[in-house]
């Protein structure tokens, strides 16, 4: 398979201003190093509680944030150089042609539009910027956009108000597929909708994703979303990816107690299955000062004192599953989802 994306050590960290003197007295630790390959055509599920940094990956990856350091690779679909787009100038990245094909898709379409353009202009926005087209020929392609997301030309004189949140989110995904994007961000993109909405809108991902061979990094903290369209998972916590395999394997033989416990949250009707569940106990830590040695280790119930001294690597367990964790192979025996 090939890569469209590589991250290497990618950090983000905001910094804490405070003082008269405004000094920096601390940092967020959003995103705190993670190296993960992106391949062409899949959807790498991202799935993690609340502040775990999903968002800052997905803006820190298409460059909407500037990353702290670390690096992003972007490998062209034809045999075009690989290019660094960690460092690269937003202009350099339009002139290069990679602006375009990186986009992202947010949780509340209602925020991410301007309510007072209508919808012809919303979805223009992004083409106005990549090529010049008459007003006829524009017309025609935004509403052959419309089309592909299930809407029709009678909408392009409307308001993001005039429509539902399904709706909204359609004409979202129409925006952001308007340049030819080859890999997009779907950041909680069904999470604010009614769930008989949420089927659909994940339909039409699906339909869109093999339709214009798109790759996919769908973060949310909705487990069986994840399982529902994703080929991959990669689990998040405090600024780490802590394991990542393909859907199956997460899903039936989680390596991480963190995965374990995410995984307990899922209603199941079998009552012999009750007493295994693993109820994670304690807040998530701050990422202002995250843990040491394992970030994990201060909710986990099999915790040592290597786990409270030594941080674990995300290591090949096998068949590319990868857990960051120093008891994974005894938990891998002990517990039985
Ligand atoms: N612009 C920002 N400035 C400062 N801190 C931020 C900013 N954006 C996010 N954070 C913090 O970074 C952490 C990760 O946030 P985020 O990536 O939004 O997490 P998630 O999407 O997983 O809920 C949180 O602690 C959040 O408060
Ligand atoms: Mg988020």
């Amino acid at each position: 398979m090939k890569k469209i994306l590589e991250l290497k050590n990618l950090k983000k960290h905001y910094p804490v201003i405070s003082g008269v003197l405004r000094r920096q007295v601390n940092s967020v630790k959003a995103l705190d190093g993670i190296d993960l390959d992106i391949y062409r055509g899949e959807c790498l599920g991202m799935v993690g509680e609340s502040g775990c940094g999903k968002t800052t990956t997905g803006k820190v990856i298409i460059r909407l944030q500037d990353p702290t350091s670390g690096h992003t690779i972007y490998h062209p679909e034809s045999n075009g150089l690989p290019a660094d787009i960690s460092s690269m100038s937003r202009r350099a990245m339009k002139k290069a042609g990679i602006r375009g094909k990186l986009q992202m898709v947010f949780q509340d379409p209602a925020t991410s539009m301007n309510p007072r353009m209508l919808v012809k202009h919303i979805i223009a926005e992004p083409i106005r910027e990549q090529v010049r087209l008459g007003s006829r020929e524009l017309e025609d392609r935004i509403t052959g956009l419309l089309e592909l997301v299930g809407l029709s030309k009678s909408h392009l004189l409307r308001y993001p108000h005039e429509f539902s949140g399904g709706q909204r989110q359609r004409i979202a995904v129409a925006r952001a597929i308007a340049v030819n994007p080859e890999f997009i961000v779907l950041d909680e993109p069904t999470s604010a909708l009614d769930v008989s909405v949420q089927a659909q809108i994940l339909n039409l991902l699906r339909k869109l994703q093999k339709e214009l061979g798109l790759t996919y990094l769908f973060i949310t903290h909705h487990l069986l979303v994840v399982k529902y369209i994703s080929n991959r998972v990669a689990v998040m916590y405090l600024g780490k990816i802590v394991e990542i395999a393909d859907t199956r394997d997460i899903f039936s033989h989680p390596l991480h107690p963190y995965t374990h416990a995410l995984l307990s949250g899922i209603p199941v009707p079998d009552a012999e299955h009750k007493s295994r569940r693993m109820i994670l106990t304690g807040d998530v830590p701050s990422p202002l000062n995250p843990p040491d040695g394992c970030r994990f280790h201060t909710r986990c119930p099999f915790v040592t004192d290597q786990c409270r001294k030594r941080e674990p690597l995300l290591e090949t367990v096998q068949d590319g599953h990868k857990a960051a964790c120093h008891r994974k192979s005894e938990i891998q025996k002990q517990l039985v989802l």
